[in-house]
């Protein structure tokens, strides 16, 4: 079967370098058009990765680090499901500055491509959505998701598919599994932004 190619569906997928990735965020920030555009598309990834989730993380009272967090949208979701105790950070500050007041317990700026300030084993568990895409954060980040995660704590995260492969997803996750430092729950195919026929891996791990 032929490729899809869903590399030219959204404009940030063609932002290469971190600082033009902030730049387009950061505008893309102002006057809510960012939570506008993701109802326009119907952009599903936070409540499906929330879904799944939930499903798991059944006690309500654990910390949980949303990485990418951008306008709050997981926050919400968790929200709605009695989480309450949630750390966000993302790259950019203006989309930082977007989030309703106390949604988040901590928000921090932050680049992801570099090593994360937070200590070993300090959340229960760790979400990504939406931020493993074309141009944004590589795999390694992953391996710093399992530092700060504690042991048995859950990894539930996104990557869009026209990454998984290119950007080498799919070889870190192998070889995060044959080290055992983390134990597959789900991995499956989500709807993602299915409007513009752009799905993502959605997948949830134990940290071994
Ligand atoms: C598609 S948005 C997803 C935001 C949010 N998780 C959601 O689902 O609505 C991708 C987010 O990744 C953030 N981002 C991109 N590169 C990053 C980096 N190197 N470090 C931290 N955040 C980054 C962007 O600022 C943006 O908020």
């Amino acid at each position: 079967m032929a490729q899809k190619d869903v590399g030219n569906k959204v404009p940030i997928y063609k932002l290469k370098t971190t600082h033009e990735v902030m730049k387009y965020y950061d505008e893309w920030g102002k006057g809510n058009k960012y939570n506008k555009d993701m109802v326009d598309w119907n952009y599903t990834g936070p409540k499906e990765t929330v879904e799944v989730f939930k499903k798991y993380a059944l006690n309500k009272d654990m910390t949980i680090f949303d990485a990418g967090c951008g306008s709050g949208l997981v926050g919400l979701e968790l929200k709605k499901f009695g989480f309450k105790h949630f750390h966000g950070a993302d790259l950019s500050q203006k989309l930082l500055d977007t989030i309703p007041k106390n949604l988040y317990q901590k928000l921090i700026k932050i680049d992801l491509n570099k090593p994360i300030n937070i200590n070993n084993n300090f959340f229960d568990a760790t979400m990504c959505v939406g931020t493993f895409t074309f141009g944004h954060v590589k795999p390694q980040a992953l391996d710093e998701f399992i530092r700060i995660t504690k042991s048995n704590g859950l990894i539930c995260f996104t990557i869009n598919e026209g990454i998984y492969e290119e950007y080498g997803f799919d070889k870190k996750i192998e070889t995060l599994k044959k080290y055992n430092k983390w134990e597959e729950i789900e991995f499956f195919k989500s709807d993602y932004i299915a409007s513009k026929d752009v799905n993502a891996w959605l997948g949830l791990y134990k940290v071994s």
